[in-house]
């Protein structure tokens, strides 16, 4: 059993936190490919501490580790040992451990040099070909107890947090040494009869051992999967594990003292929740460092190619391909126009010029060509243009190429618990047209055909000031729609969760 024990250590230590929630000489794993090293590593360190139950980790003690009750009942016989006493669970080694979160499967291989221990026992029943009805103190030892522990989870979600729980354990367990078993007084009363039937039973144990494995391993699956409950039930996988986190560059350096190891991620577990956030899988977790903007930018490489054409709710991204934007007005000095239900296509033709993320001084700026724009809504216009008196409406279609966008972002950064959060408030868009654009107007002039498709013509041979008298109002909108987005995320994620430290 003791063998689940430690599996279950192996578990909570995928990654008990360091601060005020975890013991400190735990290292809070984070998410990436050394995820399983991490955790073996922790294991290590933890057995140093199996002398003492550790409540932080919902954790027993395990040196030495007692189980209060456990039966046997075969066809034959019918046993149970009381006070079970188990010593040297801290020797062992784990010749391999996988846990892949994603797919929710656990895998442990440990083999335990050396379990032994005593406890109180009653038998009763037929052991080889001895009929035995005692009981009394016993000790035993097994060697080189391998277990073979295979896990599948499940995702859980409550309130804002997610949990694994764990359906589907199985545990092979096996003894590759020698074993032995002392049953004092499993003849009542007679020591010499004890004597020798506790001879004949070890002359035999590793047929007995066998039989008996099964009931040792379902005990052990108990264990094991109480232990699981204690730490998973409690512990939601935002506390257990760090995802990938890391704190902005301008924290302070007393913060910075506290946090050298990799315990930045603990100082975010400390305050709160570094809510796990699952990124998409085509989305790269980007590392704050110089390869940032790069980084982002490849990024909305792969998203512009594949993943526009839907919403992507975890990272609050609308669908891009079409874009919809249920309202845009424009207001110039001489024309109002209002277009409803405007559906821009080909936003996949973005190419990111330059991209700048700033995290100390929570700047971001972003300079970005479309290569072609369309857009489509139904249209009111009222006002003047050019020498044109307009007062007309309908569908409206415009077609644009190389719209250039500058955007910066000023904002603040805001510390909630240790976590850091950007709240983007100034912000600037400018739009220019640098190539050409056709726009199409139907009925511009109310009911009338002829007059419209003059007045088209003239609009789309002075396109470029007629674009640029309506462009700052697009703009306008296009600033909210962008603030909203990017706030959206850096106000609900903290800058611990979106970025690699
Ligand atoms: C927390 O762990 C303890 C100990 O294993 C368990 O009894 C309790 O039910 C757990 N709490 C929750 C909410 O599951
Ligand atoms: C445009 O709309 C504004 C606000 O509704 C109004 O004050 C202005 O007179 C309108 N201009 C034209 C040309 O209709
Ligand atoms: C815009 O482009 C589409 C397809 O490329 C074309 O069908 C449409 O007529 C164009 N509209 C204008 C106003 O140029």
């Amino acid at each position: 059993m003791k063998v689940f024990v430690s599996l279950l250590v192996l578990a909570l230590v995928l990654c008990a936190e360091t601060a005020s929630n975890f013991p400190s000489y735990v290292t809070q794993c984070k998410r990436d490919e050394n995820l399983n090293k991490c955790v073996i590593d922790n294991v290590y360190v933890i057995k140093n501490h199996f002398d003492k139950a550790i409540p932080k980790l919902y954790l027993p003690k395990f040196k030495p580790y007692i189980i209060p009750q456990f039966d046997i009942q075969t066809g034959q016989l019918m046993g149970s040992a009381k006070n079970v006493v188990l010593n040297n669970l801290d020797q062992f080694v784990l010749n391999d451990l996988k846990m892949d979160l994603d797919k929710n499967e656990f895998f442990v291989d440990v083999t335990f040099d050396r379990i032994d221990g005593e406890c109180d026992y009653t038998l009763k029943g037929k052991l080889l070909l001895l009929q035995l009805n005692g009981g009394g103190k016993a000790q035993f030892f097994f060697n080189k107890v391998h277990a073979v522990l295979k896990m599948t989870g499940e995702d859980m979600v409550k309130g804002d947090e997610h949990y694994k729980s764990f359906n589907d354990l199985k545990l092979v367990l096996e003894i590759d040494g020698d074993s032995h078993i002392n049953l004092e007084d499993i003849i009542p009363n007679n020591k010499e009869i004890s004597d020798v039937t506790n001879k004949v039973i070890n002359e035999n144990i590793k047929e007995i051992v066998k039989d008996l494995i099964p009931y040792f391993a379902d005990a052990m699956s108990q264990i094991v999967s109480n232990i699981l409950k204690g730490v998973f039930n409690n512990y939601s996988l935002e506390k257990l594990f760090t995802y990938k986190c890391g704190l902005p560059g301008s924290i302070s350096s007393r913060r910075m003292q506290v946090m050298n190891m990799n315990t930045l991620i603990v100082l975010v577990f400390v305050a709160g929740s570094c809510a796990a956030i699952k990124f998409p899988p085509f989305v790269t977790q980007c590392k704050r460092d110089a390869n940032l903007n790069k980084c982002l930018i490849d990024n909305i490489d792969v998203l512009k190619k594949d993943h526009f054409t839907k919403p992507i709710p975890k990272l609050f991204l609308p669908q891009f391909s079409p874009f919809h934007i249920p309202r845009v007005d424009i207001q110039t000095s001489s024309l109002n126009i209002t277009c409803l239900d405007l559906y821009l296509s080909h936003m996949d033709t973005v190419v990111v010029n330059e991209l700048k993320m700033d995290l100390e001084n929570v700047e971001l700026f972003v300079d970005v060509l479309f290569e072609k724009l369309d857009g489509r809504c139904d249209y009111q216009m009222k006002g003047k243009l050019l020498v044109l008196e307009l007062n007309g409406g309908g569908k409206g279609e415009f077609n644009l190429t190389k719209v250039r966008g500058l955007i910066k972002l000023k904002g603040d950064m805001i510390t909630k618990g240790g976590e850091h959060f950007i709240s983007y408030k100034q912000n600037e868009l400018s739009l220019d047209m640098q190539g050409d654009s056709t726009v199409k107007l139907e009925n511009i002039i109310n009911n009338n055909k002829e007059l419209s498709d003059a007045t088209n013509k003239i609009v789309n041979e002075n396109i470029k000031d007629f674009i640029s008298e309506i462009l700052p109002s697009i703009a306008d909108t296009a600033e909210q729609i962008f603030l909203s987005i990017m706030n959206k995320l850096t106000q609900t994620y903290s800058i611990e969760q979106l970025f690699i430290q």
